[in-house]
């Protein structure tokens, strides 16, 4: 078993081609509450990456799950942030839109966060994700990742277009969406 990645919340662990998904403790929250909170968001998670599966968007299948810790697929393939093109955006928009369609927020996405293998995208990390259908949380998973596509890519603007388009073919609040994505972007400039 080799530790793969290992941040504030949680560790990664590659068995085999298993991921292990391991909530770690923090030592600054009262025990009990720490393992509630972390027992919680553990079944959260992997209810999620489930739930979006069964609605159309690839991610990784779930094996097993007990307090603290997820077993999942392991996606053997590279992060979208290194190979973004506008056909990929697309298809980005694509899952996303079926995501939302869905009533499920990612709540953290990033190109750090979508898989490519294959020839097909997947969405990993539901870590934040949650049930939300208002324009708001929508709104702010869509501005999260167009600033990594600012952040990282120097043809952002032809990578925002093409993942509007994919957004619109599976999301029929998708103008709606954009829309606030523009007074999200404004409040950022003026603030
Ligand atoms: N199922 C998976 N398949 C392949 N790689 C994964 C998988 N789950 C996590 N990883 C790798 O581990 C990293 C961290 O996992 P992630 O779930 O994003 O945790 P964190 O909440 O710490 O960001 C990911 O960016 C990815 O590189
Ligand atoms: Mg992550």
């Amino acid at each position: 078993m080799a530790i793969i990645a290992s941040g504030a919340e949680a560790v990664i662990a590659l068995e085999g081609n298993t991921i292990i998904k391991t909530r770690i403790q923090k030592r600054y929250r009262l025990k009990e509450i720490d393992e509630s909170l972390r027992r919680e968001r553990t079944r959260i998670e992997a209810k999620l990456i489930s739930e979006a599966r069964r609605c159309g968007v690839p991610t990784p299948i779930i094996r097993n799950v007990t307090d603290f810790e997820i077993k999942m697929e392991y996606i053997e393939g590279t992060a979208l942030k290194n190979i973004i093109t506008p056909q990929l955006a697309e298809k980005t928009g694509e899952l996303v839109g079926r995501l939302h369609t869905c009533g499920i927020v990612h709540g953290d996405l990033t190109t750090s966060n979508i898989m490519f293998k294959d020839g097909k995208l997947y969405l990993i990390d539901f870590g934040l994700a949650y049930l939300d259908k208002t324009l708001e949380a929508r709104g702010v998973d869509v501005h999260v990742l167009f600033q990594t596509f600012e952040s990282t890519h120097e043809n952002h603007e032809e990578l925002t277009e093409s993942f509007k388009k994919g957004y619109a073919r599976t999301f029929q609040g998708a103008e709606e969406v954009m829309e606030r994505v523009r007074e999200i972007e404004a409040r950022g400039r003026y603030a």
